[in-house]
């Protein structure tokens, strides 16, 4: 079997991959942040030349406009992709070099962008702690190391399988240039069979997953205007409006009793469960307890909408979220005022097959309905995705199976995620492409907080699996 020498590369370079993973960790990517522009470009450099060390065709695409410029894309090719006679399908491999802000920096044990290896502690085993180590540069990595692999033990580019890799500089900013990019690009894109993406978790620390679904999302900011300016609350209190009184009452009506979010039609395009995947999920034991304690709640915050599980209302269920309110005065010490505005940002997590800009429009119809006497309404809208669902029984899906299962000698659950990844959607809509995630990442890996987390096992078993998927999917 080919892919054996490159197996026994990674087994003897166990030490450099997880070195040249810390190189990239060192660069704060981050994309929300314009101060770090260049760092987020160092990113994309990066990964380019590991792409080409790989025997890869790899540019840096800028994108956005020449006003509005974007992070750049990486975009990188195996030669078989121009070769008429090369067999086998074509596959995209998606992921993101940018990172999440990294604060609150007070609570990071080390510096978020000196990465640090830790030893094993408790369930815990030896891992990477940095901005980014899960998120998403270490599973890209484990993809890199599998290329490099293929090419330093002497097999051939990328095992053979013809890939076109698209790595985005601004997952983490709401991907708003990346439709554009993909209609731009297309006559690169189209060709491709089928997208993997490693930016999701295992089922747990045993059991390595495909993910067939991951929800959308739909994320606003809403500001309700009263008076022209700030008021003492002597004089005015009784008055005239309390914009954050009254922003309070109108967002606390988002929820029945039962957790059901009552925008007209909010429900109407989301799929029913099926009975066959409810008891699929039941039979993955998952013990909700536990995952609540873990967070530091008891057994009765097991709240939510009535009905259905937690791993159900995870996967397949829409919410509606309260991400940040503010107003008025929250300084030190009392201050007796009505302000003139208060604000919130509310966002969606959308389940198949629910539309973001749909909702989005139905939430600000439902806003402006109840808008509070005298007040008015500035709604605006950041960005959102679309759910997907993939199919479970594919060929190229099986050959995923087929990896995980070699590379752990377990077999890899079905599971869906709550988190949402804007471009499964888009490759869907606009190229007719369907998405595999193949994710390392586990669940107390510390997505976007502080102290973020890969642990090595992951890392590695990453890479062993991209080596192993390369080979399989190329068996079409
Ligand atoms: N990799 C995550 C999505 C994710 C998180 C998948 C946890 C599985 C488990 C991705 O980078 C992310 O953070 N997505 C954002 C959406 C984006 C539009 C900002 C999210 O889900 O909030
Ligand atoms: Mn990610
Ligand atoms: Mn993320």
């Amino acid at each position: 079997m080919p892919s054996e020498a490159a197996l026994k590369w990674l087994e003897s370079n166990k030490q450099a991959s997880v070195d040249r993973l810390v190189g990239w960790l060192k660069i704060p990517s981050v994309s929300t942040d314009p101060a770090y522009r260049d760092q987020c470009r160092a990113a994309a450099t990066w990964a380019a030349q590991r792409l080409t060390e790989a025997g890869l065709a790899a540019e840096l695409v800028p994108t956005g406009t020449k006003e509005k410029p974007g992070h750049p894309i990486v975009l990188a090719t195996t030669p078989t992709v121009h070769d008429p006679n090369a067999k086998g399908p074509h596959v995209l491999f998606y992921g993101h070099y940018d990172v999440q802000p990294a604060d609150p920096l007070n609570l990071w044990e080390s510096p978020p962008f000196e990465p640090v290896i830790k030893p094993a502690k408790g369930a815990v085993g030896e891992h990477i702690v940095a901005r980014g180590a899960v998120d998403d540069k270490g599973q890209v990595a484990s993809f890199l190391e599998a290329l490099l692999a293929w090419k330093h033990s002497g097999g051939p580019i990328a095992g053979g399988l013809k890939i076109t890799v698209m790595l985005e500089g601004e997952e983490e900013s709401g991907s708003v240039n990346l439709e554009r990019f993909v209609t731009d690009h297309r006559s690169r894109l189209e060709s491709c069979d089928v997208c993997v993406i490693s930016d999701t978790g295992m089922y747990d620390r045993q059991t390595p997953a495909i993910t067939y679904g991951v929800r959308g999302l739909a994320y606003t900011e809403i500001t309700l205007h009263a008076a022209n300016r700030d008021l003492h609350s002597g004089q005015w209190g009784g008055r005239c409006p309390n914009p954050i009184s009254e922003l309070t009452k109108v967002l606390a009506g988002l929820w029945d009793k039962d957790y059901r979010v009552t925008i007209p039609g909010f429900y109407d395009s989301v799929r029913d469960l099926q009975p066959s995947e409810r008891a699929a999920w039941k039979a993955l034991g998952f013990d909700q307890v536990k995952a609540l304690a873990d967070i530091g709640m008891p057994p009765e915050a097991d709240v939510g909408e009535k009905g259905y599980t937690a791993l159900e209302r995870e996967w397949a269920r829409p919410t509606a979220e309260i991400n940040g309110i503010w107003g008025g005065y929250t300084g030190a010490g009392a201050k007796t005022v009505i302000p003139a505005h208060a604000s919130a940002k509310v966002s969606f997590r959308l389940v198949a097959d629910q539309d973001p800009e749909k909702i989005r429009d139905a939430f600000f119809t439902w806003c402006k309905a109840r808008t509070p006497a005298g007040c008015r309404w500035e709604l605006t809208d950041h960005h959102g995705g679309w759910p997907v669902t993939v199919p479970t029984k594919s060929p190229m899906l099986d050959a995923c199976l087929r990896a995980l299962k070699a590379a752990s000698g377990r077999d890899a659950a079905l599971i869906k995620t709550g988190g949402s990844i804007p471009v499964g959607g888009l490759l869907k809509s606009a190229l007719g492409i369907d998405t595999i995630f193949m994710g390392f990442g586990l669940d107390d890996d510390r997505v976007h907080s502080p102290n973020e987390k890969f642990e090595l096992a992951c890392f590695r078993l990453g890479c062993r699996t991209h080596v192993l998927a390369m080979e399989e999917l190329g068996r079409g």
